[in-house]
């Protein structure tokens, strides 16, 4: 050691005590501040530091819980449900080569919130991890239980992602850290026919909350075309059902907004089910048609 040294150090405050984090309750030390040598040359000395509190281990995990929070709370309001909030397609597993099917799926079913592909459901999975809003709509066929409502949910659950949150410490005037969470990328609605209909009933009895709204939306995720049209029970419900989604899809149309639809139907059947004027509108919006393959996932 040389003189300098022993001498600063012997000037030095004592260590003041450490820190115990009000959240793990670990004792952190405070840590000793050196200036550069050049600083030193004008006179500056070094001090002790209190470590922060919450530590730094803490305030990581606080923010993950935060963005998680934000993340559920935007899937929500873009209407996925919460048994599909979960679901993630950038972290979908495979089937393996030669595994059978019914024994994959069980397999993914035992695993929560993984979303298994069947080799056949590949440009799927693909299709929704890829999609941007430059590109058209899509039309998602599937039996029932194949997992339509899952793979949509999951691709709106992609479009509302809370990315990264940007962490802002506290000045002296404002108590910190505060954090902020990046807006979804697109706004993007998920939908069913069934609540569609809920909604443009009420906007008939004077609801704020018309399907107007629902039309407008950049990214509008429309499950279970044409469900409503068989249980209808009159002539007039049916006309009122296939009105209220023709007015839907001319909107989108005209104004050359995607939707990205998940139905039992065929396509080829749809002039029947939803009249002509729709589904020819919808043949031209469609860039692309999917059947998703595989057994029924709630009967194995
Ligand atoms: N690829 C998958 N990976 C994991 N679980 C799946 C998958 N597909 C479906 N499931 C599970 O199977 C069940 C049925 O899926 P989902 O509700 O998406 O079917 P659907 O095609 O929308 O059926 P419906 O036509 O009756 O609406 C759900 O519990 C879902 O979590
Ligand atoms: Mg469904
Ligand atoms: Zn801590």
């Amino acid at each position: 050691m040389q003189t300098d040294d022993i001498l600063d150090s012997m000037l030095a405050p004592s260590a003041p005590e450490g820190v115990v984090c009000e959240l793990c309750g670990e004792r952190f030390p405070a840590t000793w501040w050196e200036p550069r040598p050049e600083w030193k040359a004008r006179g500056m000395t070094g001090k002790w530091c209190k470590p922060p509190n919450p530590c730094r281990d803490c305030e990581a995990e606080e923010h993950r819980a935060a963005l998680k929070r934000a993340e559920k709370r935007a899937r929500a309001v873009a209407g996925v449900s919460p048994r599909y909030q979960g679901f993630d397609l950038s972290r979908a597993v495979l089937q393996h080569e030669r595994e059978d099917p019914e024994v994959f799926v069980r397999r993914m079913k035992a695993r929560r919130n993984t979303i298994g592909v069947l080799r056949g459901n590949q440009p799927i999975v693909r299709l929704l991890r890829e999609w941007e809003p430059a590109h058209r709509s899509v039309y998602l066929q599937g039996a029932v239980g194949r997992g339509k409502t899952l793979l949509l949910s999951a691709f709106v659950n992609r479009l509302t992602a809370v990315e990264e949150m940007i962490l802002v410490p506290g000045t002296d005037k404002t108590p910190g850290p505060a954090t902020y969470t990046r807006p979804a990328r697109y706004h993007a609605l998920y939908i069913d026919e069934r609540e569609l209909m809920r909604r443009t009933e009420l906007s008939w009895k004077g609801d704020p909350v018309p399907l107007f709204q629902v039309s407008r939306v950049p990214v509008l995720v429309l499950d279970e075309l044409g469900c409503t049209v068989e249980g209808s029970k009159s002539k007039k419900a049916l006309s009122m059902i296939t009105d209220a989604i023709e007015r839907l899809v001319d909107y989108r149309y005209r104004n050359e907004l995607p939707i990205v639809i998940g139905s039992n139907h065929d396509f080829h059947d749809l002039p029947d089910i939803l009249g002509h004027r729709t589904a020819s509108r919808l043949s031209e919006m469609v860039e692309t048609r999917k059947t998703i393959v595989g057994p029924d996932w709630r009967g194995i």
